[in-house]
């Protein structure tokens, strides 16, 4: 019998732990405080046979209307944020269930270089090395220095180096190959102390256009907030638009000559079709305006649902809306973006209890 010390609830309501909103309840649910924690929730899962999800901030998961029939996992492990600064970068060490905002703030405050554009991203320090959290010019791929997990294969804790994970655009081991597999605890970031903003994103550089001096990264993290808020992708109390798993669709990598045909096809018809460059032989095309040109412009609305009046990518809860709401408008979006485009759009959130 596994003796079980810490608080497990029953029949606990997840949609107010979630920034869309939606959902039924947990089975059980506990909130690990520590790496303890961790591994009691997992023994107590185990022998209950239950299957197991782990929640950081919420905000980037639809959780099914009825439930998790299993153990729902809080990772709450907050501890302070450490220092330490080695061959020339500073190294910040922080619990997997820090806010993830929180930190950034922390190390623009210590004139630390590398987060800065990421500023203003709902959730928790765990939640970014999943999906290998990206915004503005920069992902966490280029400064994790390391991932400390619980591995619930051996259950030992290990320390995953960068390259173990396999970062790249929205995805590593975490949320392909590896899936379920690591409970993460901790996160390392190696930044650079002095360093300037990066400022290649477009919206940016419009941002500080006729400056005359260099901003700095307090002024770089404030602009990203600000660009974030006119877009709804800053949680802010009282703006609907901002309930929601931010960008609702990756933004498609399609092979280059299909990008050629398809944009001269647009072309004929009176449509320049914006594009980023990818990797070799690739480009990526702007999700949210495929959505707007296949007739889900901003603001449409549907019931309790609809698309963000400030950007197409994103699906908000305008109150009271039922997951089942959520999935048909995503299963609408993707066969309608399909037969105008011929692509097949991938959900970013994960989907829990479906
Ligand atoms: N666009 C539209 N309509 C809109 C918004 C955008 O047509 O309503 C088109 C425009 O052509 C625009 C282009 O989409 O130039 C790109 O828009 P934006 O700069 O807002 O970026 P995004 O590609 O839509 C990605 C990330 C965001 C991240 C921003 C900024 C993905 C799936 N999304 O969005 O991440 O904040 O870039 O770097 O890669 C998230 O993942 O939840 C998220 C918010």
């Amino acid at each position: 019998m596994v003796s079980i010390s810490m608080l497990i609830r029953e029949q606990v309501h997840l949609a107010p732990l979630t920034t869309l909103g939606v959902g039924g309840p947990a089975r059980y649910f506990a909130e690990a405080y520590t790496e303890e924690d961790v591994v009691e929730a997992v023994e107590f899962a185990r022998s209950r046979d239950l299957p197991l999800f782990v929640l950081g901030g919420g905000s980037n998961v639809v959780i099914a209307d009825r439930g998790f029939s299993g153990l729902v996992l809080k990772i709450a492990i907050g501890n302070p944020t450490r220092s330490v600064t080695t061959q020339g970068r500073v190294v910040f060490i922080t619990g997997a269930g820090y806010d993830w905002d929180r930190f950034v703030a922390q190390t623009v405050e210590a004139d630390c270089a590398g987060l800065e554009c990421l500023s203003g991203i709902p959730g928790t320090v765990g939640g970014t090395p999943i999906q290998n959290v990206g915004a503005y010019g920069q992902e966490v791929s280029e400064t994790i220095q390391q991932v400390r997990v619980l591995d619930l294969q051996s259950m030992q804790i290990r320390t995953l180096s960068n390259v173990d994970c396999r970062f790249a655009y929205r995805s590593s081991i975490f949320n392909t190959s590896e899936r379920g597999r690591y409970v993460i605890l901790q996160v390392s970031f190696a930044l650079r102390q002095g360093s300037k903003p990066t400022l290649r994103y477009a919206d940016l550089q419009q941002f500080f256009a006729g400056r005359s001096s260099e901003p700095t990264l307090t002024e770089a993290r404030d602009a990203v907030r600000e660009i974030r808020r006119r877009k709804a992708m800053l949680i802010v109390p009282g703006d609907e638009d901002s309930h929601s798993v931010g960008s609702f669709f990756k933004n498609p990598i399609v092979p280059h000559d299909f990008f050629e045909q398809l944009s001269a096809r647009l072309l004929s018809a009176g449509l320049q079709l914006p594009s980023y460059p990818a990797t070799d032989g690739f480009r990526k095309l702007p999700a949210a305006w495929l959505l707007e040109h296949a007739g889900f412009t901003k603001g449409y609305s549907k019931g309790r649902i609809g698309i963000s009046r400030k950007h197409a990518l994103a699906i908000v809860n305008r109150g009271g809306a039922t997951a089942a709401e959520i999935i048909a408008l995503k299963d609408e979006v993707q066969s309608r973006v399909m037969e105008r485009f011929g692509i097949a759009l991938e959900p970013e959130p994960l989907f829990v209890g479906f």
